[in-house]
C-alpha cells in the first residue's frame, strides 16, 4: 500500500517509524515530516490545510490510505474531502471532530448521557460567566469552546485571575476559539491519558499513559504541549480500565451514532481519576503527542491493519497485541519553550544516544541543515526507552539523554516519577 502521514511533530515520526515497518506499506510519504520522520518516509513539502493540495498529493502517488496526526486538518473536514474523493482516511468526520474542535458540544453530549465529567455551564458573554464564577467560587476552570493550540484552558488562583481571562477570551484573545467559554468545576485526583480505536460502532481500547504538563521538575511552571510520557499508567487498573470503557467511551460511541455522526479513528480521553472513578476532562481526536512515542513503543502488532480496520468499520473482532514493557518518553525542548526560544542550534550525539539498548529517538522540531540535525521548533526530540519496568525504561532514556550534545536545550529530569514512586514501594 502507499500510505501519506499528515504532520510534522514527535507523534507523527513515532507513527512514521510504525507504519514503515508494516509488511502492508510499499511507500510511506509524509507531509510536511521532520529530519527523523525522513529517516522513515518520503517527505514532501505540502500545506496540510490545504485540502485540494493534500488530495492532489494523493493521486499523484496512487494514495491508498491517508493518516492525520493533528487535530486542526481533522476539525476542518479533512477526511470528509478525502473520504468524497474516494481516498480511504484514518480519522473523524468534521461533525465527529466536534468532540475536540467543541468542548461546549461535549460536555452536553456527557449530560445529555451520563458522562461523568466536571459540573459546568456555557456562557456567550463576559457578564453572566463572571457573576458565575463570583457564585461558584475558587477553585474553578476556565476554557475556550474551540481549538486553542493548548492555550485555552486557565485555572486561576483567584477571582480577579478568573475574571481577567473571562475579559481575555471574549475580548478576542484566542480568537474565535474564544467566542464561546465553558467554566466548570475543578476535579481533584491523578490525571491518565486514555486512548481507543474506533470504527463508528466498535471501540477497543488500546493502552493507557501518563503526561507530563508542566515545563518544570515536580510539576511546576507553565503548561506545555507535553514534556514526557509513560505507559501503561498504573492508576488505571483493569477495573478503572473498564469502567473508562463502560462509563465514558462507550456511551459517547453510541451517543455519537445515534446524532449521525459515528465516531471513527482514535478516541484519546483526557481524564481525572477521582475518588468516585474517571471522569472525563476533555476528548481529543487524534494520538496523543508525547503519548502516541510510548504507545507505538508497546504495541507488538502491525498498526497498519488496525487503522484499516477503523475506517472500515471492521473492527469487532479486531486484537491488538501489546509488549508488557513501560516505555517512557522525555521530551528536549529548545531553552525558553512554552516561550519564546531560538531555532537553528545544532544537535550531536544522536547515533550514540540512540544506540543505547531499548532507546528509540523520536524527532519533533527538527530539520537537516548541511547535512547536521538543527533545533527547529519548541519540542524537538522524545528521547524514548522500552524497559521491563517504568524505572528502567526511564534510566535508558535519560541515559541516552546525557550522550545528546546540545546546550540550547532542556529536559525534565522527572518524567515517570509517580510511576517510579509506586515500583519503588
Ligand atoms: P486541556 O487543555 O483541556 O487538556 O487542559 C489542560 C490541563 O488543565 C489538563 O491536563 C488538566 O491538568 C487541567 N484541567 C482541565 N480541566 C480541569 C478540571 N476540570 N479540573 C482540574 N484540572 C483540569
Ligand atoms: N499530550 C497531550 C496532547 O496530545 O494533547
Amino acid at each position: 500500500m502507499n500510505i501519506l502521514l499528515l504532520g510534522s511533530g514527535g507523534r507523527e515520526h513515532a507513527l512514521a517509524w510504525k507504519i514503515a515497518s508494516s509488511t502492508l506499506t510499499d511507500r510511506l510519504i509524509c507531509a510536511p515530516g521532520n529530519a527523523g520522520i525522513a529517516r522513515e518516509a518520503e517527505c514532501v513539502a505540502l500545506d496540510i490545510a490545504d485540502h485540494a493540495a493534500v488530495i492532489a498529493c494523493c493521486k499523484r502517488h496512487a494514495i491508498d490510505l491517508v493518516v492525520v496526526g493533528p487535530e486542526a486538518p481533522l476539525v476542518a473536514g479533512i477526511v470528509d474531502d478525502l473520504v468524497a474523493e474516494g481516498i480511504k482516511a484514518f480519522g473523524p468526520s468534521r461533525l465527529a471532530a466536534r468532540l475536540e474542535g467543541s468542548k461546549g458540544f461535549t460536555k452536553d453530549l456527557c449530560r445529555a448521557n451520563g458522562i461523568p465529567t466536571a459540573a459546568y455551564e456555557r456562557f456567550t458573554s463576559t457578564e453572566p460567566a463572571k457573576a458565575y464564577v463570583r457564585k461558584q467560587g475558587m477553585p474553578i476552570v476556565i476554557k475556550a469552546d474551540g481549538l486553542a493550540a493548548g492555550k485555552g484552558v486557565i485555572i486561576p488562583e483567584e477571582l480577579a485571575e478568573a475574571e481577567a481571562a473571562i475579559d481575555m477570551m471574549f475580548g478576542g484573545g484566542l480568537g474565535q476559539a474564544g467566542a464561546e467559554v465553558v467554566i466548570e468545576e475543578f476535579l481533584v485526583g491523578e490525571e491518565a491519558s486514555f486512548f481507543a480505536l474506533c470504527d463508528g460502532e466498535t471501540a477497543i481500547p488500546l493502552a493507557s499513559a501518563q503526561d507530563h504538563k508542566r515545563v518544570g521538575d515536580g510539576d511546576t511552571g507553565p503548561n506545555t504541549g507535553g514534556m514526557g510520557a509513560y505507559s501503561p499508567a498504573p492508576v488505571m487498573t483493569p477495573e478503572m480500565t473498564a469502567r473508562t470503557m463502560d462509563e465514558i467511551v462507550v456511551p459517547t460511541m453510541r451517543a455519537m451514532k445515534a446524532m449521525g455522526s459515528p465516531y471513527k479513528g482514535v478516541l484519546f480521553a483526557g481524564l481525572m481519576i477521582t475518588k468516585e472513578g474517571p471522569k472525563l476532562i476533555e476528548y481529543n481526536v487524534r494520538f496523543g503527542d508525547p503519548e502516541t512515542q510510548v504507545l507505538t513503543l508497546r504495541l507488538m502488532s502491525d498498526i497498519v491493519p488496525a487503522l484499516i480496520a477503523s475506517c472500515d468499520g471492521q473492527l469487532r473482532s479486531f486484537d491488538l497485541r501489546w509488549y508488557p514493557d513501560a516505555a517512557l518518553t522525555v521530551v528536549m525542548a529548545a531553552k525558553g519553550y512554552p516561550g519564546d526560544y531560538q531555532r537553528g542550534s545544532v544537535i550531536e550525539g544522536l547515533e550514540a544516544a540512540g544506540g543505547i539498548e531499548g532507546v528509540e529517538i523520536f524527532h519533533a522540531g527538527t530539520k537537516l541543515d548541511g547535512g547536521k540535525i538543527v533545533a527547529n521548533g519548541g519540542r524537538v526530540l522524545g528521547v524514548s526507552a522500552r524497559g521491563k519496568t517504568v524505572s528502567q525504561a526511564q534510566a535508558r532514556a535519560y541515559a541516552a539523554v546525557d550522550r545528546i550534545e546540545w546546550p540550547e536545550g532542556f529536559c525534565r529530569r522527572d518524567i515517570g516519577w509517580q510511576a517510579v514512586k509506586r515500583e519503588k514501594n
